[in-house]
């Protein structure tokens, strides 16, 4: 992890509220992973001082990029930025997603579950899946179809995509849990592990369908941050096991059953 001054390449807005980054960074690009993010600082002055979690969202060879929703003064300031601007950016910061462990390395079917902006980080891990070839399945779930990204660019990697959307204006009406729970239903399915990223209350409802069915299952937990580096103990996630990991140094990626819903 590294201080870093990095060019803005693009800033784009891509939906209502949603813009897409690209950074110049060959160190970013070299030492990220798929579940990591960086802390931004998204003013010169005193607008706003704590720096802003945003997930890696692509990883290519010159740098990365992030996919953020406009929700207050930092991420409005950061929609304002122009292409050739420097940004002060931390990271790569947290664990990222772990495909490896243990009882993840027999499942031949990945299934992404993303509720939102949460699609974010699950992008750059659904595109480094799909390079070594695994079968990639995402549920893609939002309030209303304008909500929804990245169903084309995850389709193109090779994805399978499933959408909901909670007024049915896109793919199925209803929840991402509706989805998950008929594609685990399906026959013939082959051993899954799960992945996802989105509002608590969904990571909870997916880590409940995930223990019933002793299917292994790693969540993001994008809690609110501060100092982002362990320090300021800002972003307690309640372990089973009893005390507290910082979402930041310990996550932001955890096994769900590991956590005290
Ligand atoms: C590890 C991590 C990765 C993240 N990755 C992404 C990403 O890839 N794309 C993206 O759009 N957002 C992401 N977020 C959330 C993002 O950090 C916040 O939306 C952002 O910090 C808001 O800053 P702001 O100044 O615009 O809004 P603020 O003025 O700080 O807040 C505006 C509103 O958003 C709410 N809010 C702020 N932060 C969070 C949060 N972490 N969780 C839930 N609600 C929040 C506040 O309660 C408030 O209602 C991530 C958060 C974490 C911790
Ligand atoms: S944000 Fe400071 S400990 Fe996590």
């Amino acid at each position: 992890m590294k201080q870093l001054k990095v060019k803005i390449i693009e800033n784009k807005r891509i939906a209502r509220d949603f813009y897409r980054m690209r950074l110049a960074s060959a160190y970013l690009a070299k030492n990220s992973k798929p579940g990591q993010f960086v802390e931004i600082r998204c003013s010169e002055g005193n607008e706003v001082l704590l720096r802003r979690p945003l997930g890696v969202h692509r990883i290519s060879d010159g740098g990365i990029e992030v996919l953020y929703e406009v929700v207050g003064k930092g991420t409005e300031l950061l929609s304002r930025k122009n292409t050739g601007e420097m940004l002060d950016v931390i990271g790569p910061l947290g664990n990222g997603f772990d495909t490896r462990a243990q009882e993840h390395k027999s499942t031949s079917h990945k299934i992404l579950v993303a509720g939102g902006v949460g699609v974010a980080p699950l992008a750059a891990l659904a595109e480094e899946l799909k390079k070594k070839k695994t079968r990639v399945t995402v549920i893609i779930g939002a309030k209303t179809g304008s909500h929804i990204l990245c169903e084309k660019e995850l389709k193109k990697s090779g994805c399978e995509v499933r959408i909901t959307t909670e007024d049915g204006s896109k793919g199925r009406k209803g929840l991402v849990t509706d989805c998950l729970t008929s594609l685990l239903q399906a026959p013939n399915s082959q051993p899954p592990a799960l992945y996802a990223c989105g509002p608590t209350a969904m990571l909870k409802a997916i880590a409940k369908i995930a223990a019933e069915k002793r299917i292994p299952c790693q969540v993001s937990m994008e809690e609110r941050m501060a100092c982002g580096v362990g320090v300021c103990l800002g972003c307690p996630v309640k372990m089973k096991s009893g005390g507290y990991k910082m979402a930041c140094k310990d996550g932001p990626v955890f096994d769900a059953k590991e956590i005290s819903w």
